[in-house]
């Protein structure tokens, strides 16, 4: 009988795909079965995020409880970026952990799983090439790395430190992955990377951009839908957005994060662009593509940040209306330049700011659902709801309701919308 693991995923798409490779490793190569019980695995492994101090806490509570009800010589594994940064002391804080493995070395999971008390956490590592065995936990929707770390250094930023320099997979493997999952019927790829689009920047050719790989990747016969994540606002070059506009195989949404509108904590966070030109690039886009959905991230109560910076990032929500906000409050995080910055801002004027980002954005969203009334969107359909109904995504990421079955699902159909939900769009299919 096939011995058993249990994986659970913490953090961004990143460590959905890592997590999606090391299933399939342990399948193909060990022959494990997946079990979503933790009681009855042989294996209980979590995939691990840095990014703020919360999911940190969460690992070791998520440990703990694990060790307490898992069958007896089960083995606990903790993978990914916290196991990076934090390396042995994970196994010095809870000493029922059998391995450790970073991120950059999950193509070294097979081996770990074997040796009692392996750490495995080197970020200069390379498994770029590495040949995994494919597993899709999705089966309309594949992601694709297309390159690895990140090369930037924003004060705040633990990401350089947990997944290392940046490298770009070679053009010719990310083309065979895309044409392989477009065999396989999937309709939508999204490519990832800390900063898409400086794909390119360590290959030896430089013809090769981020552009040229959207283009090339559009020519493969029966290609769909490209989404991506997420491109540098400091990056987007007129070419870029040009390609993004006119490009039909390019979904009509991309995310811009923005962090802060202020020009000062955007400098103190090293992010290389100010307000104005975050306001000129994300204008343009909004010019050369209508309707798009743009969506971004937002960091409040970076150190430093006064009320008239703080003003600056609501200016920008003002102009631009993204579709989606995604909010943080700012965490410390080891390694980090941040970390040793003087007026680090109280958690009660952080959590004041956050809760008028949520209020702008509700301020105005039911205008921009509204505005969706009697246009009609593709739709890629991918999950049922109560009663004979389904939802999927627009080109410009808007979630999209209406009445169908699972025959549906994996499919692309119009659909005319007709009225606005709470967060979503419902309507009737057109074609
Ligand atoms: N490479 C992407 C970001 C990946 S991390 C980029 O450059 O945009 C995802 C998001 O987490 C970031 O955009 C940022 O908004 C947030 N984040 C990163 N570090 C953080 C910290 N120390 N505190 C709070 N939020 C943070
Ligand atoms: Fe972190 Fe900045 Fe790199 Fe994004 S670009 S992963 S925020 S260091
Ligand atoms: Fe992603 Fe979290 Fe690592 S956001 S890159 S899993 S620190």
């Amino acid at each position: 009988m096939s011995k058993k693991f249990f994986l659970e995923t913490l953090g961004c798409q990143m460590n959905v795909r890592d997590s999606e490779h090391m299933i399939a490793e342990l399948r193909t190569k060990k022959n494990y079965e997946q079990t979503d019980d933790v009681k009855e695995a042989d294996l209980i492994m979590i995939n691990t995020c840095s990014i703020r101090e919360k999911p940190v806490a969460k690992l070791f509570s998520e440990i703990g409880h694990f060790n307490k009800i898992k069958k007896k010589n089960a083995k606990i594994g903790v993978c990914g970026c916290s196991a990076t940064h934090l390396g042995k002391d994970i196994i010095k804080r809870a000493p029922f952990v059998d391995f450790v493995l970073g991120a950059r070395n999950i193509s070294k999971i097979t081996k770990v799983i074997d040796i009692k008390g392996a750490v495995e956490v080197d970020i200069d590592y390379d498994d770029s090439l590495y040949a995994f065995d494919d597993y899709r936990s999705n089966p309309y929707k594949a992601y694709i790395n297309i390159s690895m770390g990140c090369n930037k250094s924003c004060s705040y930023c633990i990401v350089p430190f947990t997944r290392g320099k940046e490298i770009s997979i070679p053009l010719d493997i990310i083309v065979n992955e895309a044409s392989r999952v477009v065999k396989l019927g999937i309709k939508e790829i999204c490519l990832l990377g800390q900063n898409v689009n400086s794909y390119g920047s360590s290959l030896n050719d430089k013809k090769i951009n981020f552009t040229y790989l959207l283009q090339t990747l559009s020519e493969i016969d029966g290609i769909e839908r490209i989404r991506f994540t997420s491109p540098h606002p400091l990056h987007m070059d007129d070419e870029f957005i040009k390609e993004f506009a006119k490009n039909p195989y390019i979904c009509n949404s991309i995310h811009i994060p923005l962090q802060s509108g202020s020009s000062s904590v955007l400098k103190n966070m090293r992010r290389g662009y100010t307000k104005e030109w975050f306001l000129n690039r994300a204008e343009k886009i909004r010019e050369l593509s209508p309707d798009v959905g743009i969506t971004t991230d937002i960091i409040v109560g970076f150190p430093n940040e006064s009320d008239e910076d703080f003003l600056d990032t609501m200016d920008v929500i003002d102009k631009i209306r993204f579709e989606q906000i995604f909010n943080f409050k700012y965490s410390k995080r080891p390694h980090t330049t941040a970390e040793n910055f003087d007026n680090q801002i109280s958690d009660e004027v952080s959590s004041k700011r956050l809760t008028e980002v949520i209020n702008k954005h509700k301020s105005y969203n039911f205008d921009i659902l509204k505005s969706k009334i009697d246009k009609t969107y593709d739709v890629l359909f991918d999950g049922t709801r109560e009663d004979g109904i389904i939802s999927g995504k627009s080109s410009n990421n808007f979630t999209v309701i209406t009445k169908g079955d699972k025959s549906m699902l994996g499919k692309i159909a119009k659909v005319k919308i007709i009225e606005t939900k709470k967060n979503s769009l419902s309507g009737i299919i057109v074609n």
